[in-house]
């Protein structure tokens, strides 16, 4: 009985203590929190890496070769690819949803501006996250005289639902685009080109799909990935832009995937390409994944600035691949491209006042 006496149980107890030797008290009180902060601050970044143990690639495409020279003619060029030649070319139309992107919008209009029948903008007050917004475009419009006469241009008012999922404003704009694109005049057999401002087609693939017959009805460009400029290209995997021969009642706006198979090398891709670092903050807050910005310094201008003239990533993310080689493969810092050819040729035809766009000039105003 004398055991249980309290100064046993007190000599008991130190010795537990002594006992819970040093690794487990270091365990406790350092690795474990250690461990805990770390997930909390690069959870993310353990996901995406583990990405390849819990979701599989999407199926592949189907690529379509994609033949081009200058000096060739378009009727051998329709022929390489196993296509005809039509006597006339179909009407091309232009669809995109507007945000803020003033800039690329102009690069891409005269890219395209030889052979598009009718542009056609749809702009709304609010942001697929349900936050108000200037209508930009309707702001610049003397930017775009050129395109006047060929412009087919829309308002839509935001449904302002807080707190719903961004997609569904999203959808609910691009279902409005289908309505201006009938004002616009399409009809059945005119090619329709639906992809984001920010997602530029080539003017000869354009071309070449114009003046082909039979090519596929519906087909995905394969775009160059470029992120901030065109001094930092990423990958050849840009999918989401399509082209379509438009079918009334069943051609639907739409940017996600429509078919297997896709046209390689048809231009180019430039995300967060902005001028102003304020644009910056604006889609990062805006736009639909704005669960990125963990942290509040994310959105700060100095770290933005230094962000994109490291090519480095703007939430501080893994990329989004499906297999261990992509991801470490794509990890770290884009490398610095050196080259500018193959651009928009209005691009370099403007290439001081584009300056930012071009590489050596990640510096950004402010705005
Ligand atoms: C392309 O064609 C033009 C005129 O037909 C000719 O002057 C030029 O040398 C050709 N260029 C090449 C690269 O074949
Ligand atoms: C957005 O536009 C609609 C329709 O033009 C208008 O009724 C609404 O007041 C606008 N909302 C904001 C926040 O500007």
């Amino acid at each position: 009985m004398q055991q249980s006496s309290p100064a046993f149980l007190s000599m008991r107890l130190r010795w537990l203590i002594n006992g819970l030797d040093f690794k487990v008290i270091f365990f406790l009180f350092f690795v474990l929190p250690a461990a805990i902060l770390g997930i909390y601050c690069h959870g993310q970044k353990i996901s995406y890496f583990l990405r390849p143990l819990w979701q599989s690639p999407p199926k592949p495409f189907i690529p379509i070769t994609h033949y081009y020279h200058e000096n060739v003619s378009m009727s051998t060029l329709c022929k390489i690819h196993g296509w005809g030649t039509r006597e006339y070319p179909r009407r091309v139309y232009d669809a995109v949803l507007f945000s803020n992107e003033i800039d690329m919008l102009k690069i891409r209009w005269k890219e395209l501006y030889p052979l598009i029948t009718q542009f056609v903008l749809l702009e709304s007050n609010s942001t697929f996250t349900a936050l108000p917004k200037p209508l930009h475009f309707a702001m610049n419009r003397d930017k775009f005289k050129f395109v006047e006469p060929r412009l087919t241009y829309g308002e839509i008012g935001g449904r302002f639902r807080r707190g719903e999922n961004p997609f569904i404003e999203e959808a609910y704009q691009r279902l409005a685009l289908d309505q201006l694109l009938k004002i616009a005049g399409i009809e059945d057999d005119d090619l329709l080109v639906m992809s984001d401002v920010d997602e530029i087609p080539s003017r000869h693939t354009i071309n070449l799909l114009r003046w082909c017959d039979d090519i596929p009805p519906i087909l995905h460009l394969q775009l160059k990935n470029h992120l901030y400029s065109f001094e930092f290209p990423y990958s050849h995997h840009s999918w989401r832009a399509s082209v379509h021969r438009y079918k009334t009642g069943k051609t639907k706006y739409a940017h996600y995937r429509q078919t297997d198979y896709i046209l390689a090398d048809s231009g180019w891709h430039c995300s967060f390409c902005f001028r102003y670092i304020s644009d910056f903050i604006f889609k990062m807050k805006a736009y639909s994944h704005t669960d990125r910005v963990r942290f509040s310094h994310f959105l700060s201008p100095k770290r933005i600035q230094d962000v994109i003239c490291k090519g480095a990533d703007l939430y501080d993310m893994l990329p989004e691949e499906y297999t261990f080689k992509d991801i470490i493969g794509r990890m770290g810092r884009i490398p610095h491209s050196y080259s500018a050819v193959h651009l928009p040729s209005y691009l370099l035809e403007n290439a001081k006042e584009y300056k930012y766009l071009l590489p050596g000039n990640c510096i950004r105003e402010r705005g």
